[in-house]
């Protein structure tokens, strides 16, 4: 079973990517391996130039998520680790991908409408063949599973739709690409700001009190925890609820950071006395999560040539199975000289 994911290099990583994402990954190189094959994880800097952005910063970024990524338990013994934009498979397919991909569609995606609100200056074309160069990351790869927060939902749909129509198209009775299917974890999918639990935690958009970054420190983490917003009810009950989202959030973290499913934590705090003591158990259980990252990260990232040698080797490999599906749809599509 073959896993693909991706992950932006803009902004500072948050415990949303963290519990939606990164962890997955890592736990994904062992079913993949047990199952006879490999994840695959991409830092996609081509997505990041979509928006407004500073190149000398998208560098130092890049560099960031990397070390982030390795600190938290990506080994590239076990694992394909690359950048996007050290492997042209993804454009080239991504353009290929365009002529089964329906203009009316990209428009109404949430990511693009929400974006290009946000832009200032350009909207760029980019932003609305975001979802299209998505669904080349994955599909180059003939992944069968894709681990991702839930607010990727609508781009995988895409992106099994583009598989599906490619297939139809041009695929002469053979499925050529691979239809897949996501991985949203049953909790922790979705983190919501802590400051304003009915918007998710997030890059852009959410603010610094209410977002928990990977690299924060113990002090750092445990004020934002402590200031987390909650609810006024009387007496204070903790369970979760659509009523009740700031709490509901703080147990998913809660759960999610200490191996246990919220109704077993819900349970471990029936003789708590307020909210104070789902804040504090929350708190600790973030900071021990994130310490051995924090660490971790520490140690590698000052290298940027390892960092650079790391990556490289990862591009190797993914060109040598993103090139074999693209000779693949360059025959099926008859572009280029025949086979
Ligand atoms: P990105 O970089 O925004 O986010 C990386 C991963 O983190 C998850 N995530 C969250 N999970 C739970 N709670 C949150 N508050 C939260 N915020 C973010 C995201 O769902 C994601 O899994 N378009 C993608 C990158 C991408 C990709 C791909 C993903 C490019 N190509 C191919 C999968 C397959 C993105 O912007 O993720």
């Amino acid at each position: 079973m073959r896993i693909f994911s991706g992950i932006q290099p803009t902004g500072r990583k948050h415990l949303g990517n963290y519990i939606g994402a990164i962890r997955q990954y890592v736990g994904g190189q062992e079913r993949a391996a047990a199952a006879g094959d490999v994840a695959i994880y991409c830092i996609v800097d081509l997505h990041a130039t979509t928006v407004q952005y500073d190149p000398a910063v998208l560098r130092e970024r890049l560099y960031d998520t990397t070390a982030i990524l390795l600190a938290a338990g990506l080994d590239p013994e076990r694992c394909i680790l690359f950048r996007q934009g050290d492997v042209p498979e993804h454009t080239e397919l991504c353009w290929l991908l365009c002529s089964v991909t329906a203009l009316g569609e990209l428009s109404r995606m949430h990511q693009f409408r929400d974006k290009s609100v946000a832009q200032r200056e350009l909207v760029s074309a980019g932003l609305l063949f975001y979802p299209v160069l998505q669904a080349a990351d994955v599909l180059a790869y003939r992944a069968v599973e894709v681990p991702v927060g839930e607010d990727q939902r609508e781009h995988l749909e895409l992106m099994r739709d583009v598989a599906t129509r490619f297939n139809a198209r041009f695929g002469g009775g053979r499925d050529i690409l691979v239809v897949p299917e996501h991985r949203i974890p049953a909790v922790g999918a979705r983190i919501m700001d802590l400051q304003d639990p009915t918007r998710k935690m997030s890059t852009t958009g959410s603010s610094e009190e209410g977002t928990v970054y990977v690299l924060d420190e113990p002090g750092a983490i445990e004020k934002k925890m402590r200031r987390a917003v909650t609810d006024s009810d009387d007496p204070p009950a903790i369970r979760r609820g659509d009523d009740k989202p700031g709490v509901t959030n703080l147990i998913d973290i809660l759960a999610a950071c200490s191996a246990r499913t919220p109704e077993e934590v819900v349970a471990s705090l029936a003789d708590a006395r307020g909210y104070g003591d789902l804040k504090a158990a929350a708190a600790a259980a973030v900071v021990e999560e994130l310490r051995p990252v924090r660490e971790r990260f520490a140690e590698l990232r000052p290298d940027e040539r390892l960092l650079e040698q790391t990556l490289a080797a990862g591009a190797e490999q993914a060109r040598a199975l993103a090139g074999a599906t693209l000779s693949e749809v360059r025959e099926a599509m008859g572009v280029g000289p025949p086979r």
